[in-house]
This record gives structure tokens, sequence and C-alpha cells, in this order.
């Protein structure tokens, strides 16, 4: 089966070709430029962005998979969560594909994708436990099966994502701050500065683990109102603030996997990226004698190869969804 997936939940629009197990192509147009300035997303920005990109995107998927509209046999759209009209460009334009080639058509929840993304390039089996840490989401998910998701934990505030962009925010740094900060701190001492790290009391009776971020950044927000940059440099305080956000989701994700019994951990979303969250859970699962897995770093950020081999098992089980599918900007998983 040949999918055409198109994602554009947030800022970034994408589309992939998958043929089978085979990825043909997958595409993405970033929009960082346009939001640089602003120093985060600007929704209204974002979705005419969209439009302006979902047609030159598309037909280079296309290109580069070494087919046509005529060579798919399905087609799917990221339908949520997400920007509401970010989303409605991507999906608007499967559904018109789909319903102009009479093509079954499927929309996929933004999570699911992240969370089976790992899938693309490993086999692991189920069940494995699934950090999702993106720029709108920090959560912890068991996942048994296809569509069969525990959720064991979630930011009670901001995301771990939200907390970098912020940070970078804060320290001038621009847009998107993950990547950013990610970079300065391989210069800086992570033990520099003894930020906060807010420990939740973990509730494994009733299965939750929760995080928050909010007093980090509201800790580095004073110290730079309190002049404290200038005198400890800009890498060391990357590296520190960095240091307390691995720490946060680390601890949690590895005492979740160890409550539930879980010998596998998937790591999956944007701040997956993150080469001290990489290298720390690595670390970490040595010691403790788990297996992690994260994917490889242009399957971390958004991209529509994750939609598309999400859409594959959906309709491997027979599952497809009405041309009447509506974006919903807060679809659960
Ligand atoms: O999953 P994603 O591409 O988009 C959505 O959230 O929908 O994640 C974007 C987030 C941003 O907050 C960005 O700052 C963060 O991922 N990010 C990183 C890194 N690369 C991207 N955070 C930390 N370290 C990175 N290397």
């Amino acid at each position: 089966m040949r999918i055409l997936a198109i994602e554009s939940s947030c800022d970034d629009t994408a589309a992939a070709v998958l043929d089978g197990t085979e990825l043909r192509s997958s595409i993405v147009a970033s929009q960082d430029d346009v939001h640089h300035r602003f120093g985060g997303v600007v929704p209204e920005l974002a979705s005419r962005s969209h439009i302006r990109a979902i047609v030159p995107v598309v037909r280079r998927a296309l290109e580069a998979a070494g087919t046509t509209l005529e060579g798919l046999d399905a087609v799917a759209a990221t339908s949520g969560p997400g920007l509401v009209g970010s989303l409605l460009v991507g999906l608007s334009a499967a559904k018109a594909i789909a319903m102009a080639r009479a093509l079954p058509f499927i929309g996929i929840n933004h999570h699911e994708g992240h969370l089976l993304s790992i899938l693309l390039e490993r086999q692991v089996e189920f069940p494995y436990l699934a950090l999702l840490v993106s720029g709108g989401d920090t959560s912890l998910y068991l996942a048994r099966g296809l569509g069969d998701y525990e959720l064991l934990g979630a930011t009670r505030d901001d995301a771990a994502g939200e907390a970098f962009d912020k940070a970078a925010k804060i320290l001038g740094l621009g847009y998107p701050g993950g990547r950013v900060i990610d970079r300065l701190s391989t210069e800086g001492d992570p033990t520099a500065v003894r930020f906060p790290r807010a420990r939740l009391k973990q509730r494994p009776k009733t299965r939750r683990f929760d995080f928050s971020f909010s007093g980090l950044k509201t800790a580095l927000w004073q110290f730079s109102e309190e002049g404290g940059v200038g005198d400890i440099g800009l890498a060391n305080i990357a590296a520190s603030y960095q240091e307390a956000i691995v720490d946060m989701l680390l601890e949690n994700t590895f005492a979740a996997a160890d409550h539930v019994g879980c010998t596998r951990i998937v790591i999956a979303g944007g701040v997956s990226a993150n080469s001290r969250l990489r290298n720390r859970a690595a670390e970490t699962a040595r010691q403790v004698g788990v297996d992690t897995f994260v994917p490889s770093l242009r399957f971390c950020t958004d991209n529509a190869a994750m939609i598309a081999l999400a859409a594959r098992e959906r309709f491997a089980r027979g599952e497809s969804s009405p041309l009447s599918l509506n974006a919903d900007a807060a679809l659960e998983l």
C-alpha cells in the first residue's frame, strides 16, 4: 500500500510517501524564519505559511518518491491535536486528494505519530514505555499495542519544549530555543547553577508520574532579572537549565518504567533531539538494565513519515475516516 501522508499541526509543513515498509520520501518545510523574530509560533502566520507551502511540499514528496497522485493507494493527514488553522490546511489538502482520486482516507492523532515514530527505523516490541516530549506536550504512556496507550503522566503546566523555547527567549537566544540551548550547552558546565527541579509526588498507586516546568522557567527569569547571567556566562546557564529539564524528564520516566515493569523505553517528539537527554537516557538505561530507543533526529521533530506509519497500521486493521472529519485542536489519544 502506497500512502501519502501530510502533517501540518504546528509550524512545519510536511509530506511523506510510505510504500509498504519502505519510506520513499519525507519532506519538511520549516517556518523557523517566519516565527524567529517573535520568539515563538504565531498561529495566524503559521496557517498562512502552510497555505503557501502545502502544494510544493506535496509535489516534492511525490517527486522524491518517484510517483504521482495516480500512483497512490491511500491518503492520511494529522487531524489533531495542534493549531486549528494549521491542521485545517494539511487535512483539507489530504481530503481533497482523497476525494479527487477516490482513495481511502484516514485522520491520524499527532501524538500517536510520535509514539510510533521509532518503528520507522527499529523493530521495538510492545509493550514499551513512551516519553513524548515536544513543544506542545510532555507525557508518559504505556504503549501496549496500536491504539492501546495508558497515560501514566503529563505536565501540569508547560511542556518541556516550551520550557526550552521560553528560556531561549529570556536569554535572547532566538527561536526555536531547544536546538540553540542544546548547542550552547556543550560549552557549558551543567553544575554551574543549581536550578530547582519540581519533584511532584509520584503516585505509583494511581500510576501517575506528572511533570512541572513552570517553576524552573520562573527561576531562570528571576535569575536573569537579578543580573545573574552576566557573571556566570550564557553557556553555563544554558547547560545548567538544560540539566534540570533532563533530570526531571528522566527521573519520572525511569520511575514509571520501573513501576510498571517495562524494560523498553522509547523517547519521542522534538525534545528527544536533545543530545544531553539522549546521552543521559542511554547511560541510565545501561545502569538499570533496560533498553532505550530514540528516533534519528529527522524523525524526532515533526514529520509526515510518522503519520504515514500510523496510517499504514490503522489501514491494515481496516480503519478509515470519513471525508467529513474535522480538525480537532484538543484531540486526545
Ligand atoms: O515535536 P516538535 O517538532 O513540534 C511540536 O511540538 O509540535 O517539537 C518542537 C520542540 C520545540 O519546543 C523545540 O525547541 C524542541 O522541540 N527541540 C529541542 C531540540 N530540538 C527541538 N529541544 C531540546 N533540544 C533540542 N535539540
